[in-house]
């Protein structure tokens, strides 16, 4: 066992704390990674406010990379001194879904079975079975992916969250082809990934739309061709003048309201794609004639973390990123420092930042 520091979410709405924490020696099928760097992400935000479980207190972050510092035992693929990107979709290889061969559908993902407590023993949630605003951190071996260790970690952990659940609702998801038309609704730290995801899959048209012209141009440098600022303008037409009248073959609604999915729904081409990343909160509901749906055709999908597969997808990210073929320093907006995360939630409602990424 060692005590490190940590960022934690005692109790709902409370200010995040900076405290000591337990975290044990890695037991069976365990790793424990020095986290070198981690994005804020919504989703920490949506821990401290109560909006995903009342499980707390959460040990927060979940967007990082780092070097693997010791293995458990049966850990065979992982080394002291790998770098390695965490992920939140540890796949089990053996339930139905794996067993079919669609192991980013796993229905059985797994985390580290010990628990990293507070110094009274509390035990911990980590955010999305990861827990990364801290020094060093306990995971499933599977959480960790190998990558090329000359990847900047800022920019490299980003894949473990909201810049792969983006790309992957264009590439793997949306199947982006090349020549593709796609508008992409919302344009944050997802929505402009699915852009630079609709970019490296040679889709010939490539349309943001946001209700935020900052958005809209930061869009422009990750790959749009057009944008549309839909407080201004009507998106579906505007997407369909943009696209000879038509509509786009791939619509990814990257906000996840009723109304942005309808944007979506009739901004798309007949037959198109239109992929669901943004997340829906509970109480939303759509209201559609059905008539619609199947006059329309084509495929209505939703994609969960980009239908990634981490050891298939990360790799070739980063092999792409060192090209220079994938501008993950981009969604660098800015590095902080771990004392700084209150303050990145406060940009983040601003929408200042596509993302801050605390380095350790
Ligand atoms: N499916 C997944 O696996 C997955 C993973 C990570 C995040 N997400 C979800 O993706 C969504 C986006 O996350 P993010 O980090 O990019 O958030 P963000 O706040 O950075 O971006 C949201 C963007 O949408 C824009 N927007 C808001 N309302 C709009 C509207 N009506 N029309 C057009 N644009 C609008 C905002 O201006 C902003 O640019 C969230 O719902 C998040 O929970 C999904
Ligand atoms: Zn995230
Ligand atoms: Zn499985």
């Amino acid at each position: 066992m060692q005590q490190v520091k940590g960022v934690i979410a005692r109790t709902k709405g409370a200010p995040v704390e900076l405290v000591t924490i337990n975290v044990p020696d890695p037991g069976l099928g365990e790793a424990v990674v020095r986290i070198q760097a981690c994005g804020v992400c919504h989703t920490d935000l949506h821990y401290r406010e109560g909006g995903i479980g009342d499980d707390y207190p959460y040990l927060l972050g979940h967007e990082a990379a780092g070097i693997v510092e010791a293995v458990g035992a049966e850990v065979h693929d992982l080394a002291p001194g790998d770098f390695v990107i965490l992920n939140w979709r540890a796949v089990c290889g053996d339930c139905r879904a794996c067993r079919r061969g669609r192991p980013w559908y796993c229905f059985a993902t797994h985390n580290a079975t010990q628990k990293m407590t507070l110094e009274d023993g509390t035990e911990l949630s980590p955010a999305l079975g990861i827990g990364a605003f801290i020094d060093k951190t306990l995971v499933a071996a599977g959480q960790c992916t190998k990558v090329d260790p000359s990847a900047r970690p800022a920019a490299a952990g980003l894949l473990g969250c909201g810049v792969m659940a983006g790309l992957g609702a264009a590439i793997n998801t949306g199947n982006v082809q090349r020549g593709d038309s796609v508008a992409v609704i919302g344009c944050g730290g997802v929505g402009s990934a699915a852009v630079a995801g609709a970019r490296l899959a040679n889709a010939a048209r490539i349309i943001a739309v946001d209700i935020d012209d900052r958005k809209l141009s930061k869009a422009l440098e990750l790959g749009a061709t057009h944008t549309v600022n839909s407080r201004e303008r009507d998106a579906v037409e505007a997407i369909q003048a943009l696209t000879g009248g038509f509509g786009a073959d791939v619509v990814i609604d990257a906000v996840g309201r009723p109304e942005t999915w309808k944007q979506a729904f009739y901004g798309r081409d007949l037959a198109g794609t239109v992929v669901l990343v943004g997340v829906p909160t509970p109480t939303m509901q759509l209201d559609l004639p059905l008539l619609d749906v199947f006059g329309r055709g084509g495929s209505l999908k939703s994609s969960w973390y980009g239908d990634c597969l981490p050891s298939r997808d990360f790799p070739m990210l980063i092999d792409l990123y060192r090209q220079g073929r994938l501008p993950l320093d981009a969604f660098v907006t800015e590095e902080i420092g771990i004392d700084d995360i209150e303050a990145a939630f406060d940009k983040m409602h601003g929408g200042d930042v596509l993302r801050s990424v605390v380095v350790f």
